[in-house]
């Protein structure tokens, strides 16, 4: 097999997983409990693949190595295959709120979701874990998640977290000329073509496994208890992400 070394790019939550697979079965370098190297990305258990020390994103990579490592950063990104998915950028927060808020996640709850408790549901005191807040019935809406991304004081305190940090500031794209932009609602197809691009097309096999469901009448109902001014408010914010990587501007939502 031809050795081909991989810069990956991720955006979070965009296939982000799989891709990590992939990676890592590519990288030979995590082995499975008998000693050999992973040969079948979806063999790699999933607790592994969101194991901290694996999940690298770019933007840490960048941050760590970018400043004092400009010639190495440079060495990687002329000579490594750059790539990058994206998705639909309300589509894209609705999966990150499914993802973070829904279930209880001790640290999207203590890091975030107790702050928005506090700010935009009226709760002085939230409870100490997400797991004392499910148990007590308190949980975090998507009016609420939506209010946090529209409050400025929200970017004043910190950047946004990468789940929902607009993909244009996670991944530099216009620094960084990505030999492959791939898009989640075509994931399949994508990675195919990818795969042959990256000449592993013979070797790999992407785990299938996006859920099929990209219907407007779907982000409609998540929508429906966000105003129209909100809602316009969150397209400007998003506005570049729609433009650049080229998601029709969602009308029905905006428009009323
Ligand atoms: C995460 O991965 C690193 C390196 O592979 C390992 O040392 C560490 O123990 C892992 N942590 C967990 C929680 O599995
Ligand atoms: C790319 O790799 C080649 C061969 O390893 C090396 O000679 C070259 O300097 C690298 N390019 C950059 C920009 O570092
Ligand atoms: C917030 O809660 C306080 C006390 O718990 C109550 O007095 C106040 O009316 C509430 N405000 C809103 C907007 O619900
Ligand atoms: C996903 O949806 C598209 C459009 O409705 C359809 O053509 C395709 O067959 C679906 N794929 C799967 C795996 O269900
Ligand atoms: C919208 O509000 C209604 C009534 O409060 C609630 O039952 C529903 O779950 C909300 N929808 C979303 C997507 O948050």
């Amino acid at each position: 097999m031809i050795i081909m070394v991989l810069f990956t790019v991720f955006v979070p939550k965009v296939a982000c997983t799989n891709w990590k697979r992939v990676m890592i079965v590519l990288s030979q370098n995590l082995k499975a409990p008998d000693g050999a190297p992973y040969l079948d990305p979806l063999d790699i258990p999933y607790k592994i693949i969101h194991n901290h020390t694996v999940h690298k994103t770019f933007n840490k990579l960048w941050r760590r190595f970018g400043h004092y490592s400009r010639p190495l950063m440079h060495h990687k990104l002329k000579n490594y295959t750059k790539f990058l998915f994206v998705r639909d950028p309300f589509v894209r927060l609705i999966s990150a709120f499914r993802d973070k808020f829904v279930k209880p996640d001790e640290y999207f709850y203590s890091h975030y979701g107790s702050t928005m408790l506090q700010r935009y549901a009226n709760i002085s005191k939230p409870p100490d874990s997400a797991k004392e807040a499910f148990a007590a019935g308190i949980r975090l809406s998507f009016t609420h998640f939506i209010k946090y991304l529209l409050d400025p004081q929200t970017e004043e305190e910190n950047p946004f977290n990468e789940h929902w940090q607009q993909m244009y500031r996670l991944c530099h794209p216009c620094q960084i000329e990505y030999d492959f932009v791939g898009k989640l609602e075509t994931l399949d197809d994508d990675t195919e073509h990818l795969l042959k691009i990256l000449g592993l097309n013979n070797y790999i096999h992407f785990p299938p496994g996006y859920e099929n469901r990209t219907a407007v009448d779907w982000e409609g109902e998540w929508f429906a208890n966000i105003s129209v001014a909100d809602r316009r408010k969150l397209y400007n914010l998003y506005e570049t992400d729609y433009k650049l990587f080229e998601y029709d501007k969602p009308e029905t939502l905006l428009d009323e």
